[in-house]
């Protein structure tokens, strides 16, 4: 008796945990992802069931990398991570979140400055779509300094940018700049 309470429970549990997938948005323009992006990213995938890494596609700014580049790099360092698929998106979040079954969007606040523009955003966003809750993450202390303005002006000025972003894109934002 005990042991067939034991399994419906499991079963319930197992159930519940399949109908309850938690997937949450971690949206940004990534140009290019940085140390301090990956641990957001990294921690964010120890607590939701899977995490969809969006690029902006904005048509009004151009970028050190193209979407699909920024893509391929955030893929690269992420790869070891398996609960999380990146993407690009255009237009409102909101309908993007509607468009991927998703009601978190994950957020990095780094240092006070971010609070306000951060704080406007998540109200917008929820009077858009009342479903919506935005998830603040505070930036590890190793990373909350981190850019990726300041990387690429760094990097464009001959700084070393190896503390700041994953080891496996150093050479091709070198490159990049470069060009
Ligand atoms: O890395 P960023 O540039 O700070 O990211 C900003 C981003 C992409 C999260 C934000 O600009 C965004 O969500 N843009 C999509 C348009 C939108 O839905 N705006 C909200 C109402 S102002």
């Amino acid at each position: 008796m005990i042991k067939e309470n034991m399994v419906t429970q499991q079963f319930v549990f197992i159930s519940l945990r399949r109908t309850k997938m938690k997937t949450a948005v971690y949206p940004g323009s990534f140009d290019p992802i940085t140390k301090g992006h990956l641990d957001i990213i990294r921690r964010a995938s120890r607590i939701f069931d899977e995490v969809i890494v969006s690029v902006l596609i904005n048509p009004n700014k151009v970028g050190l990398f193209n979407i699909d580049e920024r893509v391929r790099l955030i893929k690269k360092v992420t790869k070891d991570i398996p609960n999380v698929k990146v993407e690009s998106f255009s237009g409102l979040l909101v309908n993007y979140m509607k468009e991927k079954n998703a009601s978190i969007i994950i957020k990095g606040l780094r240092a006070v400055s971010d609070f306000e523009y951060e704080f406007q955003m998540s109200h917008i966003n929820k009077k858009l779509d009342h479903n919506i809750e935005t998830v603040f993450m505070m930036t590890d202390a190793e990373t909350f300094y981190l850019s990726s303005t300041a990387v690429k002006q760094v990097a464009m000025f001959g700084g070393s940018i190896k503390d700041f972003v994953p080891d496996e894109i150093v050479s091709e934002i070198l490159n990049k700049i470069q060009k």
